[in-house]
């Protein structure tokens, strides 16, 4: 029985498990073959007065820096609603709410629902959002799934699925610029947004495990790892935390997409282990 209240959890007849903080609607766990799956700073605030260092917040309605609000936008550091807990024949489900409120009236004047559903089978997790817009106007926005991955060594991880994109690159601020590699190994601060990598699958391999990540009309990628000095200047990821983590952001971010009244846009991502 999970004894924090802002904690949901899911469980898989198979074993595996999912943990899912009511602060942002992240996913701060996912346990599938014994193994934690997703990175959670040790030093990560979890008491709702910083956005979770880890597992998977939901950026929307701004990645990046923001001139109504904070980084990467409300959605992270919103209280959300359990709308639904499910057991179905072959996952368990949760769903999650969040809609306007005065907090994100005082920064952002338009009315929406965010829907967001966490779904736990065998080897895979499955993560949907489905962003609606409630009121009259229209807005726009960015949104992205900011998914820590934890891996055994950074030293030892590859990721995939890059070969052939334009990137921006937000370390030497350079624009444009073209990935040749297949596999990408970091070794060094990495924050890269990958434009239009599609449908294309990314492969995180750690030490024997590979995760398949699957985009639902997320059209966007971006790869980020702090590396050393970046980590030490932030009070809430562990000094030697980034050794064992990488970030592979699934997201709709290089453009802002519009969204009349009415109207809502769907995305996710799925995560499968493939061996
Ligand atoms: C990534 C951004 O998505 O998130 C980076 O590309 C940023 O620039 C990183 O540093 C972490 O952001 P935050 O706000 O959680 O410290």
């Amino acid at each position: 029985m999970n004894m924090d209240a802002n904690v949901v959890t899911l469980i898989h007849d198979n074993g595996s498990s999912a943990k899912i903080h009511l602060f942002g609607a992240t996913v701060i766990s996912w346990i599938n073959d014994n193994t934690e799956q997703l990175f959670l700073s040790t030093l990560s605030k979890m008491d709702g007065s910083k956005a979770i260092r880890g597992g998977i917040p939901v950026v929307f309605p701004n990645f990046g820096p923001w001139s109504c609000g904070p980084q990467h936008g409300f959605a992270r550091i919103s209280w959300w609603k359990l709308q639904k807990q499910e057991k179905l024949e072959d996952c368990v489900r949760a769903t999650f709410v969040l809609e306007e409120n005065d907090h994100t009236l005082s920064l952002w004047k338009y009315r929406f629902r965010l829907t967001y559903t966490v779904e736990l089978r065998p080897q895979e997790l499955e993560t949907s959002l489905s962003i609606s817009n409630t009121g009259t106007e229209s807005f726009d926005f960015t949104a992205l799934l900011h998914t820590y991955f934890r891996v055994s060594s950074i030293k030892e991880c590859s990721v995939t699925g890059f070969e052939g994109c334009t990137y921006n690159d937000k370390v030497t601020k350079e624009d444009g610029r073209v990935e040749n590699r297949e596999k990408i190994h970091v070794d060094a601060n990495v924050d890269s947004v990958y434009i239009s990598s599609g449908t294309k699958c990314h492969f995180v391999s750690s030490q024997g495990r590979k995760i398949k990540i699957e985009k639902q009309n997320l059209k966007d990628t971006v790869l980020w790892n702090p590396w050393s000095a970046k980590a030490k200047e932030m009070s809430d990821f562990d000094d030697e935390g980034y050794l064992n983590m990488i970030c592979v952001e699934a997201g709709h971010v290089s453009e802002r997409k519009v969204l009349q009244p009415g109207e809502i846009f769907g995305c996710g991502q799925k995560l499968k282990i493939v061996n």
